[in-house]
């Protein structure tokens, strides 16, 4: 039989026995790849477990009722009648989907009402929208970044950076978590170079909890002559007086150039923004390829967007409770033994340290009715391994109290506390 053959079995999946894969048949990492497999037939497979129902903070998974931690629902908004009803309300008229990219046929009055009203809320002169958060990071970073420019991201930033920044043509430097001696170093041995600096950061860790610091960093950008860009993922509706993240919560808005977020968490919806000045916002919408090149985010997902932002910007309540739960979740965790890795926030990573023993630790969790989900390299260092949880503004008091009672008597089990 030819390598031709062989080929093609193998790219339908056949790779039938007996006939050798081809070495260099692109496809032969996936036939390789049985990892997943053997753990879902071991039963300590945690992930894509698939959610028949969700309310507050319980899920329902093979018509079993558990405790959810770990969501990004933060606000808790995502049952919230308004927003359904918004939902509906603009399916009348726009159906469902703009099929269409913003730049051509795709873009909505209510787009533009959006960005006009983020752009208030967050005190800049312009807004922009993404089909994903994670497009948006695409987009800002690979529009604004050139040949000669350097980005100065933290470890630690989320995935959607980084890619934005490869995407990009400018240089990529990476310094060290929370550490601005580190950022320091590398911009000190730029300086005299051509090309402009924009430092990067997350507002909240996705994985650790830790707030950026923020007034260093911004010290550091006046410096240095760089630009200051906070994705505030998982701080938008959360931190600041009146929800508008980390820059409000150090009381530095005016100092942060843009700030990239996405409706994916606290706005119960899907997609992403970014706000700035308007020059800014402006040359994104024109040259940001993973913005104009993809289908504009459909009329319910932005009029869910919408009410979100009317409920953040009025009902302080949602962020109050959020925070009391976030400090019953940490204190609780932390009161147990656990190594909470400095969690500062409502995202409370808790460590467990070798990959074998958090999966037994998930599992345990799983069988007593806790929804969670582990973090394992290259998620985290090797070694490091957590299991990521976070709260709600729905989760009762009550329920939390059963989430520690889980991972109390999990913890002692394995011998991780006690
Ligand atoms: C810090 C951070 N940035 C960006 C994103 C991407 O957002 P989206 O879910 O809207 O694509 C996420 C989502 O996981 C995130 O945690």
């Amino acid at each position: 039989m030819s390598d031709h053959t062989n080929l093609n079995h193998t790219m339908k999946g056949l790779a039938p026995e007996g006939i050798p894969v081809r070495t260099d048949d692109i496809f032969g990492k996936a036939f390789g790849f049985t990892r997943a497999d053997e753990a879902i037939e071991a039963g300590i497979y945690p992930y894509f477990k698939p959610i028949s129902e969700q309310h507050g903070g319980t899920v329902k998974v093979d018509g079993r009722k558990m405790i959810i931690t770990g969501s990004n629902d933060y606000l808790g908004l995502t049952q919230d009648p308004r927003l359904e009803k918004a939902a509906t309300a603009v399916f009348d008229r726009y159906g469902t989907s703009c099929t269409g990219s913003r730049y051509l046929t795709g873009t909505l009055e209510l787009h533009e009402e959006l960005e006009r009203r983020l752009a208030g809320f967050f005190r800049d002169e312009a807004a922009l929208t993404f089909s994903t958060g994670f497009l948006g990071m695409l987009a800002v970073l690979s529009a604004l970044t050139g040949r000669q420019d350097i980005l100065y991201l933290d470890r630690e930033n989320h995935a959607s950076l980084y890619d934005g920044a490869r995407l990009s043509f400018g240089t990529l430097r990476k310094y060290r978590h929370n550490d601005l001696d580190d950022l320091e170093r590398l911009l000190a041995r730029d300086a005299g170079k051509a090309g402009g600096r924009m430092i990067v950061t997350d507002g909240v860790f996705s994985m650790s909890g830790h707030i950026a610091d923020l007034p260093e960093i911004v010290e550091l950008a006046r410096r240095y002559g760089a630009r200051v860009v906070v994705d505030d993922a998982h701080a938008t509706g959360v931190l600041g007086e009146s929800g508008r993240g980390t820059p409000e919560h150090f009381g530095l808005e005016d100092e942060v150039d843009l700030v990239i977020g996405t409706f994916s968490k606290s706005f119960a919806s899907v997609g992403g923004f970014v706000t700035g000045p308007r020059s800014v916002i402006n040359y994104v919408k024109h040259h940001g390829r993973p913005f104009i090149f993809t289908a504009a985010l459909p009329a319910m997902q932005v009029a869910v967007a919408l009410q979100a932002l009317e409920i953040m910007e009025t009902e302080p309540e949602h962020r109050e409770r959020l925070a009391r739960n976030a400090e019953q979740l940490r204190e609780g965790i932390s009161a147990l033994g656990f190594d909470t890795l400095g969690s500062q926030t409502q995202i409370v990573p808790v460590l467990i340290g070798p990959d074998e023993l958090t999966v037994m630790f998930w599992k345990g969790l799983w069988e007593a009715g806790i929804f969670t989900t582990p973090a394992l390299p290259p998620g985290v260092p090797a070694g490091q391994s957590i299991i990521r949880t976070s709260v709600n503004a729905n989760h009762t008091p009550e329920q939390i109290g059963r989430l520690l009672e889980a991972f109390a008597a999990v913890g002692n089990g394995l011998g991780v506390i006690g």
